[in-house]
């Protein structure tokens, strides 16, 4: 009989009755169980491996449809006469020898971790009722593709919702739903952009847009951010006939700054005088706490050079994956033909922020978050301002979801950052977002998930031991 390891399965990562499919995979390849071989009942395999039936049976089932085994009804279960030896030339990797980066649980997160909103916040009893009433009520139809460019409902939310809280006037023709803010670059990349096209990016700037226009085959000029957001005048002389321009006027990512006034104007004389692009990522204008926003560069854009890229992850949750990209109107039949190629979004998930926008809940989660993010910012700058005393500065900025805090001592944030990231707190270090090491050195921590004063202590004191035993 067979030689299957029953020792209990202890992968984390990892569904029970996958890693028991993958325990039999094993088996199987190795030989430890060989064609003809019998295996359990799935009543005594779950009991002798303290097992729940239905478990046993979905890894069986994967089996049997795979071809490993075959039920012979009251004969039993027995390994399949063809697994010999050709399935053992390329055994499985066990998830547990994969490198750790690919080890991390998706669903764990941190309270000072970056990016994120408030997870604890979020109403989900309206959005479970919602989204239930959508996937009780799907029709053929529903199961179609739907608008490659969005679903037009949520085009429509967009644009009403643009209009009134950015001042952005757009059609739902001019907006396109895309797979995060990421999907919105590569929209853009392949409707106006070609590879070896020079972009400015801000320095620092957001370390995940740099890397992926990098990686579709973009060449980016690092353009310095100061206090009044990037510097226009050194971007003409560093690459003045650039093809576009990436900023983030409203909070500069990551520094927090806002893009000034004179410093707009100029960004879109440049774009207009050099036919340039400029990708305005308005990732979280929604959360301000004192003084009245700027415009975004979209509403002061009469040459049509702006593309607006706004998203849900923020103000609803990342892993809805879904943002926008509001496109000059002159521009609409090229980006259609692109998104037909790339493909849409799913459209359940559209249809349920639809409904969560059409009818008020969106709104309403907006200002509910903007006082909630005021209290926690507070909770947050006010532990770092107790606790580390003179030894780090946190500049006040208007808005945003994260703070950054400069250091003042010897050691890097980059030393500070690792060592905190491996003792379990989710901070970032300035000089990470920086291509030319000129940036102070810096901590990025995120406050929308920090939901008490003692909260804040305890993490921010956490830091300092950190600090202080380098
Ligand atoms: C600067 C910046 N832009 C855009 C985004 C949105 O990215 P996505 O829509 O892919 O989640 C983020 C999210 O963290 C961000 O920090």
């Amino acid at each position: 009989m067979n030689v299957l390891d029953l020792r209990p399965l202890t992968d984390p990562d990892m569904p029970i009755y996958l890693q028991l499919y993958w325990r039999f995979r094993n088996a199987i390849a190795t030989g430890k169980l060989a064609p003809g071989d019998r295996v359990p009942s799935i009543r005594s395999l779950a009991s002798e491996m303290n097992l729940a039936r239905g478990t046993v049976e979905t890894s069986y089932q994967m089996l049997t449809s795979e071809g490993y085994l075959i039920a012979r009804g009251p004969a039993g279960t027995v390994v399949s006469p063809w697994c010999d030896g050709r399935i053992g030339a390329t055994p499985p990797i066990e998830l547990s020898a994969l490198p750790q980066v690919h080890r991390v649980r998706l669903s764990e997160f941190q309270p000072l971790q970056l990016g994120l909103p408030a997870l604890d916040a979020f109403p989900r009893k309206t959005w479970v009722r919602l989204a239930g009433r959508r996937l009780r009520g799907m029709n053929a139809g529903d199961m179609v593709s739907g608008d490659p460019n969005g679903y037009e409902p949520l085009r429509r939310a967009i644009a009403a919702y643009l209009a009134v809280s950015r001042g952005i006037a757009c059609t739902p023709e001019q907006v396109f739903v895309t797979a995060g803010y990421r999907g919105a670059l590569e929209l853009i990349r392949h409707s106006l952009l070609q590879t070896g096209d020079t972009g400015w990016f801000e320095d620092p700037g957001y370390l995940h847009s740099r890397r992926f226009l990098e990686h579709v085959g973009m060449l980016l000029t690092p353009v310095p951010v100061d206090e009044n957001g990037i510097d226009v005048e050194a971007g003409q002389r560093l690459a003045g006939n650039a093809r576009f321009a990436v900023i983030t006027p409203t909070h500069q990512s990551p520094t927090g700054v806002a893009l000034s006034l004179p410093r707009r104007l100029a960004l879109l004389d440049w774009a207009q005088a050099h036919r340039a692009w400029i990708i305005e990522d308005d990732y979280d204008s929604e959360f301000r706490y004192h003084g009245r926003p700027l415009p975004p560069l979209k509403s002061l854009d009469h040459s049509g050079r702006v593309l607006y890229a706004g998203t849900f992850s923020k103000v609803l949750y990342p892993g809805l994956r879904l943002a926008y990209l509001v496109v000059p109107e002159k521009e609409i039949g090229r980006f259609r033909n692109t998104i037909v190629q790339l493909g849409g979004s799913p459209l359940f998930f559209q249809a349920a922020v639809a409904d969560f926008m059409e009818q008020g809940h969106f709104a309403r989660h907006i200002k509910k978050m903007r006082s909630l993010y005021a209290t926690r910012r507070e909770y947050l700058i006010r532990a770092l301002t107790q606790v580390f005393d003179e030894t780090m500065q946190v500049p006040d900025r208007a808005g945003g979801i994260h703070v950054l805090a400069y250091l003042k001592s010897k050691l890097s944030d980059a030393a500070l950052a690792a060592a905190a990231n491996a003792d379990g707190l989710a901070v970032m270090a300035l000089s990470e977002w920086d291509t030319r090491s000129r940036s102070p050195a810096g901590l990025l921590m995120g406050f929308a998930n920090i939901a008490t004063p003692t909260q804040a202590l305890d993490q921010v004191r956490h830091l300092r031991k950190i600090q202080k035993s380098l």
